[in-house]
């Protein structure tokens, strides 16, 4: 098997058949796997997903889908054209009919880890091919993905945050400056007791600590209205 790129909890690895298998680490695998067969499987006729094969307790296979990922577009280049995508991509996410059984509260179904860094696209950057990684999905409220994809763009690819205003033109609606910053923050404090060692050897706790006391030191966006 051939560990795939850009995973960033789990391990995920192209089979020998050709599909890929995920294998759920941490706390809540068991959940978490569920969780994403369920969107899979539910979703598959509305939305741009990989297909289940079959899943297990804390591991799911699923069809590899051809496609470029976001985070290497935005290295060549292609920021904008990623961000638009995405944005309209979450549009009709947000706005599915269908009602799943999932955790949470709130009228939208929110993905839970949306951005670049689990979407796959054209080469051209244009198209969505896949929404990928499902594993936190909840119903909650549409600025918890809007501000994570930001959070990803502002923490993953400094130089590329001036083409952030494409991701809110194309999904229709800019929350409020103190409503994403706030969103990002809870994120990274409920990821400080998401606790598997990570890959560099320190702990998740520790570096979820210091991500949260980076992003309360950020300010708005330049084209963010003054006092928002
Ligand atoms: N069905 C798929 N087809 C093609 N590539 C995939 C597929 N599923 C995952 N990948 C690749 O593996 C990476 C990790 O998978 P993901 O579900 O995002 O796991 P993690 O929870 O570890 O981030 C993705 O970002 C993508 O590059
Ligand atoms: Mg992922």
């Amino acid at each position: 098997m051939n560990r795939l790129p850009h995973g960033y909890t789990n391990e995920s690895e192209l089979s020998d058949e050709g599909s890929v298998v995920k294998r759920y680490i941490g706390r809540g695998a068991e959940e978490r796997a569920r969780t994403e067969a369920h969107c899979l499987r539910a979703l598959c006729q509305l939305l741009p997903v990989p297909k289940v094969v079959s899943s297990d307790v804390a591991s799911l296979t699923i069809s590899y889908v051809e496609g470029t990922h976001g985070q290497d577009l935005i290295g060549e280049g292609q920021a904008e054209e990623v961000f638009f995508a995405a944005g309209r991509m979450l549009r009709r996410i947000h706005e599915i009919g269908l009602k799943l059984t999932l955790a949470g509260e709130g009228d939208t179904l929110v993905h839970g880890d949306f951005g670049p860094q689990n979407l796959l696209f054209s080469d051209d950057a244009r198209h969505v091919v896949a929404v990928l990684d499902w594993e936190w999905a909840h119903y909650g409220s549409a600025v918890e993905d809007l501000a994570w994809a930001e959070w990803i763009v502002r923490m993953h690819h400094p130089n590329d945050v001036g083409a952030l205003p494409a991701l809110f033109d194309a999904y229709g609606f800019r929350p409020a400056w103190h409503q994403r910053k706030q969103s990002m923050i809870d994120r990274c404090v409920q990821l400080q007791s998401f606790d598997p060692v990570q890959r560099g050897g320190s702990t998740g706790h520790a570096l979820w600590q210091q991500r949260s006391s980076i992003t309360r030191a950020w300010d708005a966006l330049p084209d963010d209205p003054v006092n928002t």
